[in-house]
């Protein structure tokens, strides 16, 4: 079927239950996994942190995943759209589908700015490599590149420019057409890179350190940060698996399909961590070097490794390539909601909305910056969204906002909404529809009714220190 027929009133279709698995995935794994989730990990002293974002994944994370699947399938829309046809007309449930596309703007905005610092990397690795450098001139190329607004505006420009580009081409001829060619790359390069990591020194400490739970170390931040995380890698809480699930065939098993992406996603994280952390604890580094862990620390190991240019090469294309496909997918998001809201046509919408999010993403390309506002000079005027704490820069700023907070009560409603406002049968009807799981239905549900909710908002309670 061409992008252009079919049934979905020419909004477009994946060619198959693979093509959904292979783009949803695509969309779920990315910095997220290969970035930050190690990073955050090392911050919050490994294993137990690991522990209970397992446990958000599995009990929060995939019934929420087949909620907002289950969602756009049955309504073939995007969010908005999707929320107001499974209400009543004018009902407020339109909102939650505003605050996802609100916060695909503004995750991207970011996302594409670190997007920036892969490409760098990976031109810096293939050009130069770091060979020759000592520890301190690498930890200092960071900072550098961090203070360059120049440089990361280059290199935003350069990312919004791919993603808009294959949001131009459409679901099957743009968005799953990358999906099926960069998935299958990425997944070669990682394992590759887990061989390097397997044969190295600092393994065996590396597992220890992501498995082996001290739950001395637990704080509220971390389970909120896990919280969040969880949100956050697997996409869910703004419509980005109700924007891709409308492009599903009914008769498609959803459930199915939403815990083969979790599970693709949830090892493809653990895989990173097992990636990065040998490689740190081999050359004696810190776990808890924070967003720069992937960014210098990495570097170092690879100046000192035979092949060295090589290994880094591909660990920074492969971070590249696994946020252009959940670039796409934020993107996607926003694009679409425009052309079935304003009725735009895909070109307009593309650029509209890719043009708008690239400004706003320029903030954050300066964030970095000392002569920036957006850097220091925002701390102060942010101070009050961290209670007890300083002020973050307009990046840092938008990324707590977006990740830990938006998506989270994005998550909430979602659960809310199929919960307890869809009708009982019209939800039993759509989770059992050609799924060799129906008989979870039941578990799914009270899942959905009564641990999400409560875990959610137990853990925004906890936060904001209300128990
Ligand atoms: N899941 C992506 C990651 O882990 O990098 C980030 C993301 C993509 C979040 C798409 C939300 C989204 F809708």
């Amino acid at each position: 079927m061409s992008d252009t027929d079919g049934a979905a009133e020419n909004r477009g279709q994946w060619s198959s239950r693979w093509g959904f698995i292979l783009a949803a995935a695509g969309g779920a794994v990315g910095l997220g996994n290969i970035w930050k989730f190690p990073y955050i990990t090392g911050e919050n002293g490994g294993g137990y942190f690991v522990l209970i974002y397992l446990l958000f994944i599995l009990l929060i994370g995939l019934p929420i995943m087949v909620a907002e699947v289950l969602v756009g399938r049955s309504t073939q829309k995007s969010p908005v759209g999707a929320f107001k046809s499974l209400s009543s007309p004018g009902s407020l449930w339109a909102v939650p589908g505003w605050l996802g596309v609100l916060t695909g703007f503004i995750i991207l905005s970011y996302y594409s700015v670190v997007a920036g610092w892969a490409l760098h990397y990976t031109w810096f690795s293939m050009t130069q490599g770091f060979a020759g450098m000592n520890a301190d001139e690498i930890g200092n190329a960071f900072s550098t590149l961090f203070a360059d607004g120049d440089a990361n505006i280059r290199w935003h420009l350069i990312f919004m420019v791919l993603t808009i580009g294959v949001i131009l081409g459409g679901i099957q001829k743009g968005v799953e057409r990358a999906a099926r060619i960069l998935m299958p790359i990425l997944l070669v390069m990682l394992l590759v890179l887990l061989g390097l990591a397997i044969t190295s020194d600092g393994f065996g400490q590396a597992l220890e350190f992501v498995f082996k739970p001290d739950f001395s170390k637990v704080t509220a931040a971390g389970v909120l940060e896990a919280l969040g995380h969880s949100f956050f890698t697997l996409s869910l809480g703004m419509g980005a698996m109700i924007t891709y699930g409308s492009y599903l065939k009914k008769k498609e098993d959803l459930v199915a399909a939403s815990g083969m992406i979790t599970i693709l996603d949830t090892v493809i994280a653990l895989v990173a961590c097992l990636v990065l952390f040998p490689i740190t604890f081999t050359f004696g580094l810190e776990p808890q070097a924070g967003p720069g862990l992937v960014f210098i620390n990495l570097p170092i190991a690879f100046s000192q490794l035979a092949g060295g240019v090589f290994w880094s090469t591909l660990f920074f294309a492969l971070l590249v390539l696994a946020a252009l496909t959940s670039a796409i997918s934020l993107l996607e998001v926003v694009v679409s909601t425009f052309i079935d809201e304003f009725k735009m046509s895909r070109l307009k919408a593309t650029l509209l909305c890719g043009g708008t999010i690239t400004l706003f993403g320029l903030p954050s390309a300066l964030s970095g910056s000392p002569e920036s506002y957006f850097g220091s000079g925002f701390k102060e005027h942010s101070a009050f969204l961290f209670e007890g704490e300083t002020g973050k820069n307009w990046f840092d700023t938008f990324d707590h906002l977006a990740s830990n907070w938006f998506l989270p009560i994005g998550g909430l409603l979602i659960a809310l909404f199929v919960a307890w406002r869809v009708g009982d049968k019209a939800r039993e009807e759509a989770f059992t529809t050609g799924s060799r799981f129906a008989r979870w239905y039941g578990l799914w549900l009270q899942l959905l009714r009564y641990v999400v909710p409560v875990g959610v908002i137990a853990v925004i309670l906890y936060k904001i220190g209300l128990i």
